[in-house]
């Protein structure tokens, strides 16, 4: 099914056209296709039939509670990385006991925070960590169920801000500590370790490093037995890639296939921790177009969406499609799609052949993952509103930031 269409009204997301939602809620909007979301879980979901196994949302890709609210009511499980995200999984109904915490950082506060909900896992990044979680809950009685995350050291191929597994990443422990710090945690009385887990990089198309990947940990788990260390799961972290301009993605067939291979007659429960394949494709950013600044060497369109909507473009060069929601005839021009902020890094898409007029509305494709999580103030901006189109029908399930919320927390100094 296609999410993102064209219409008479130009291009809609399922059966609602953009322009309308423009009218209704200005931009720049954030829009998600609820049935896009659904799909992408239920097909990773079937893939992996064969296997018993938990999805894992990586709530970091879209943390709108809307969104985890969707999934959690289609039985997925959460992927956090602080207290925050803790709280917000579970103020959208998400079952504690359907989530593993990841992080290299976490503090003791937040160790008591994921004791107290009763989460089902830590996965534990550092030798002082397991120290650190193993005190905390001793402090509470209770005993904490841990996997560790090792590192592989496996080059995932995808740009060096998001590959995790390289040895020299802050993420994991190294391959060759791992099984010294299992023997480690069953001596110590409050942790249990159930799991092993790993997570090499991010928009992965290739299969051949998670095969790599996987086969480490799978003999580290073999190993991990003959020394007495059964473990109950194994947790092969996210990374799916998606396709923003010519990716191929891997087909999910192969990806499952390629896990039960490595997986082969043992008695594991796997987990997965998928972001951006469940929610990269199923989320826009809308803006219009504000001024035409056509110019020497470079024309800018400077629209009302900026750097501090979607980050991606300047963090890491990230390619995002631009379509115009209503096509013109008029001759294409290359343009910069750059935003009101005050920093040269603050586009959107560069050198895109289109014709435009001020006025336009834009869409900014595939900006569902790491799009409004990553979102920000900057230059004093309120983040935009997000709606979630669902057949005929729209939600609001994110308001468009008050100005004065964003200094709602601030004092001027005493007379
Ligand atoms: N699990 C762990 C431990 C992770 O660190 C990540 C992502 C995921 C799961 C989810 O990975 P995914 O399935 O989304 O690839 N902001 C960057 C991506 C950073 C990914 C960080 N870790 C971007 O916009 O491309």
């Amino acid at each position: 099914m296609q999410y993102f269409n064209r219409g008479p009204a130009g291009l809609e997301v399922e059966n609602v056209p953009l322009t309308r939602i423009a009218e209704q809620f200005g931009t720049p909007c954030y829009i998600y296709s609820r049935a896009a979301l659904t799909d992408a879980y239920e097909a990773l979901d079937q893939a992996l039939a064969g296997l018993p196994h938990l999805i894992c949302y990586a709530i970091k890709a879209n943390s709108t509670l809307a969104i985890l609210n969707l999934f959690a009511r289609l039985g997925s499980g959460f992927d956090i990385v602080s207290g925050g995200e803790l709280q917000r999984v579970l103020a959208a109904g998400g079952d504690p006991g359907k989530i593993v915490f990841s992080g290299v950082g976490k503090t003791e506060h937040e160790m008591k925070q994921a004791l107290r909900a009763r989460i089902a896992c830590f996965n534990v990044e550092s030798e002082s960590e397991l120290y650190r979680l193993n005190a905390v809950s001793g402090a509470m009685e209770m005993r904490a169920p841990i996997s560790l995350r090792v590192n592989p050291d496996v080059d995932p191929k995808t740009h060096p801000y998001i590959s995790t597994g390289l040895k020299d990443n802050k993420f994991g422990v190294a391959f060759q500590d791992a099984r010294r710090l299992y023997k480690l945690a069953v001596t110590l009385p409050h942790v249990r370790a159930v799991g092993i887990d790993c997570h090499i990089g991010s928009q992965i198309t290739d299969l051949s490093p998670f095969r790599e990947a996987f086969a480490k940990v799978l003999s580290l788990v073999d190993e991990l037995a003959g020394d007495g260390v059964v473990l109950e799961h194994l947790d092969l972290g996210g990374g799916l890639g998606i396709r923003y301009r010519d990716e191929i993605p891997l087909a999910l067939a192969d990806y499952a296939r390629t896990i039960y291979q490595a997986v082969g007659s043992r008695t594991l429960k796997i987990i997965l921790e998928p972001g951006r394949s469940l929610v990269g494709n199923a989320g826009i950013l809308l803006t219009r177009v504000e001024y035409l600044k056509p110019g020497g060497t470079r024309n800018f369109a400077i629209v009302d969406a900026a750097m501090n909507d979607l980050l991606r473009p300047a963090l890491y060069e990230a390619w995002h499609d631009v379509q115009p929601v209503r096509v013109r005839d008029s001759a294409k021009q290359a343009w910069e799609i750059v935003g009101p902020v005050c920093e040269s890094a603050d586009f959107l898409a560069q050198g895109r052949d289109l014709a435009i007029e001020e006025g336009d509305l834009l869409a900014v494709m595939s900006a569902g993952a790491y799009g409004m999580s990553m979102s920000s103030n900057y230059n004093s901006r309120p983040r935009s509103p997000e709606v979630m189109v669902d057949g005929e029908r729209t939600h609001l399930i994110r308001s468009r930031e008050p100005i004065a919320s964003l200094y709602s927390l601030e004092q001027t100094l005493p007379a």
